[in-house]
């Protein structure tokens, strides 16, 4: 039988077996709980850990700090304009480095194949805090996310993804969604569909997890019934601003506002974001939006945002305890939080 704790690494979703993702989840409530009775234990007394950052981040950067710091550890965050990572030494020689000193790593960068050099040199545990491909953490916090807000098992309810598709956090949400035996649909244009590889590397884990994955354009198909919409930025870190030109036309009728909330069906659907999301004018790149194309808020309109329907502030705060469960279950083999593992 194969452990229920995950390997010490977690660099994409598929890392895990569906048993280790339900017992991360199910350590992830617990820790959840514990914070909220006044009870928590502190398991990172003595870890040092590392927060090697190459792009921006509020929630990722945030949720890690806090945790370890709830749990008696201690962090440097490294941000994408201090260190030499990438720029006068290679992932390789970082990573050697930061291995000596640190006892995890957690990294957010561009390339995927960073995030592996990493793990493969550092001697000790990498989490990818988000590359160009994978956001694990992120599907983490989701699923909890929607299990929190449901009356039935994940494997009985259908998200859909609405927009660009080939992000990390729309790969991440039909990975691990397959993998928990979801319905995941994905709707979005043929130009922004997720790579065939990781499209058909779903649908084998659904084939073995009970789940469904479905990519169309057909927007009616994919969200009639869903139980959850999910969207995220039409324009990822790391694209050039001038991609907002030609993604804006491809994008606009997929953006979830009020009609697309009736298109489920379901009055009782709830809406994710991973955040940041544009839904107003009120940032830089928001207002820019208003007043190059006028554009009021992007992938979802604010009063979706604003509405009941939405559950992105409770997805939030979930990066925290699904972030500390990512940890702890890598750095505390020896004492498991749950039985079984
Ligand atoms: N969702 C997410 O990863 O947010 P940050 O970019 O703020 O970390
Ligand atoms: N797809 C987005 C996610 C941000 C959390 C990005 O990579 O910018």
């Amino acid at each position: 039988m194969t452990s229920l704790l995950p390997p010490r690494h977690l660099l994409e979703d598929s890392d895990l077996t569906r048993e280790q993702l339900e017992h991360q989840l199910g350590v992830a409530a617990h820790l959840k709980t514990e914070r909220a009775n006044g009870v928590e234990q502190q398991r990172l007394i003595g870890k040092t850990i590392a927060l090697l950052f190459e792009k921006p981040s509020t929630r990722t950067r945030a949720a890690f700090e806090v945790a370890i710091d709830e749990q008696g550890g201690h962090c440097t965050y490294i941000d994408p304009a201090s260190s030499h990572v990438g720029v006068t030494e290679s992932i390789e020689d970082t990573a050697i480095v930061l291995g000596r000193l640190y006892d995890g790593i957690a990294f957010r960068g561009y390339a995927h194949n960073d995030v592996e050099a990493l793990a493969r040199f550092a001697g000790v545990p990498v989490w990818n805090g988000l590359t160009d491909r994978w956001h694990p953490t992120q599907a983490l916090a989701d699923l909890l996310t929607m299990r929190e807000h449901a009356a039935k098992p994940l494997e009985q309810l259908a998200v859909c993804f609405l927009g660009d598709a080939r992000d990390n956090v729309a790969n991440s949400l039909l990975t691990s969604g397959a993998l928990i035996g979801m319905d995941v649909r994905i709707a979005c244009p043929d130009a922004l569909r997720p790579e065939d590889d990781i499209i058909h590397a779903a649908g084998r884990i659904a084939a073995t997890s009970g789940g469904r994955v479905l990519v169309t354009d057909d927007i009616d198909q994919a969200v009639t019934g869903a139980d959850f919409l999910y969207t995220d930025v039409w324009v990822s870190m790391g694209e050039p601003r001038e991609a907002w030109a030609e993604r804006i036309p491809l994008l606009r009728p997929y953006r979830i506002d009020q009609a697309m909330v009736q298109r489920t069906g379901n009055p009782a659907v709830k809406v994710l974001h991973c955040l940041p999301a544009i839904h107003d004018q009120n940032s830089q790149l928001g207002h820019e939006l208003f007043t190059g194309y006028g554009l009021d808020g992007a992938e979802v309109s604010d009063d979706v945002f604003r509405s009941p329907h939405s559950i992105v502030f409770d997805q939030a705060e979930n990066r925290l305890h699904t972030i500390k469960a990512v940890m702890l279950c890598s750095l505390n083999r020896s004492q498991p939080i749950l039985d079984g593992a």
